[in-house]
């Protein structure tokens, strides 16, 4: 990462949200400088702003403090540089698997490529998640992975500069879970995408990450400490099980979770 370019700058971010019982500090002073190529994952407690983190940085929220900066222009609201996976994957039901990719392909593209183009990028968004056969289908059609990966195809077939997930295999099996980790790292290999992932798996954390960033706990969160993960990659994971390395970074993040920041009571 010697050559490694900031891409995402977050400098002295608040969020304060006006409620019925006056104003609430969701984060305080994030500064968090991310590279291009980079892969973090943001780690935290239930409730300690992930979550807002994370739609700050897709422009879907304004911070009420501080500044976002994404490759050189300030973040004033969605944009096609950032794709975002939601937790709930959030696919249009009426519109098939290729028509729900179609749709954002088109949204980004049409207005410099033809209709031919657009349906090879769809299909080929659908070829790099493994689901050409379910192309035709509609999602109450498919499985939760299948939606999920449909979602993650949506959001790298708009070819986004920065790519934010938040908790995208949360609600997965582990076996699915496992299989999609290892396509993502595929993946980000192959486009080189600057990642940004909301995750509570600690291992997850640990394989996916290059820099793990750690939250406080709320009210008033804020980043507690940052990790790096230096395991060389192409990571593999049942060689990592083996790996003091390993083993040493995953008792860094719980530590972090189960000792200094203590689960808030509910
Ligand atoms: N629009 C809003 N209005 C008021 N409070 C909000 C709003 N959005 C979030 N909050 C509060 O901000 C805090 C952080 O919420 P956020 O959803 O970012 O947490 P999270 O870390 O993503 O949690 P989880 O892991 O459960 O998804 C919470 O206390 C939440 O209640
Ligand atoms: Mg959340």
């Amino acid at each position: 990462m010697s050559l490694s370019k900031k891409f995402v700058e977050i400098t002295d971010v608040g969020m304060k949200f006006d409620t019925p019982k006056g104003s609430f500090t969701a984060l305080r002073d994030i500064d968090l400088t991310i590279q291009q190529g980079e892969f973090i994952t943001l780690i935290g407690h239930s409730g300690c702003g992930k979550s807002t983190l994370l739609n700050l940085i897709a422009g879907l929220t304004q911070p009420t403090s501080g500044h976002l900066i994404c490759a050189g222009r300030e973040i004033s609201g969605p944009g096609p540089d950032r794709g975002v996976v939601f937790q709930n994957h959030s696919l249009l039901p009426w519109l098939t698997c290729y028509g729900n990719i179609y749709l954002a392909v088109e949204r980004v593209f049409a207005d410099r490529e033809s209709k031919a183009q657009l349906k090879a990028r769809t299909e080929a968004a659908l070829a790099l998640v493994g689901l050409t056969h379910a192309t035709h289908k509609r999602p109450h059609e498919i499985s939760g992975g299948m939606k999920q990966r449909v979602g993650i195809a949506r959001a790298l077939a708009m070819e986004p500069r920065v790519l934010l997930m938040d908790e995208p295999f949360g609600a997965l099996d582990a076996l699915t879970r496992a299989h999609l980790q290892d396509e993502l790292l595929g993946i980000v290999a192959k486009t080189q995408s600057t990642v940004v992932m909301v995750t509570h798996d600690v291992d997850e954390a640990v394989l996916l990450s290059d820099r793990i960033v750690m939250l406080t706990n709320g009210p008033a969160a804020t980043i507690g400490d940052i990790l790096s993960v230096d395991l060389p990659r192409p990571r593999e994971r049942l060689a990592l099980a083996e790996d003091p390395a390993y083993h040493h970074l995953r008792s860094g993040v719980l530590e972090f979770l189960y000792q200094k920041e203590k689960r808030p009571a509910a």
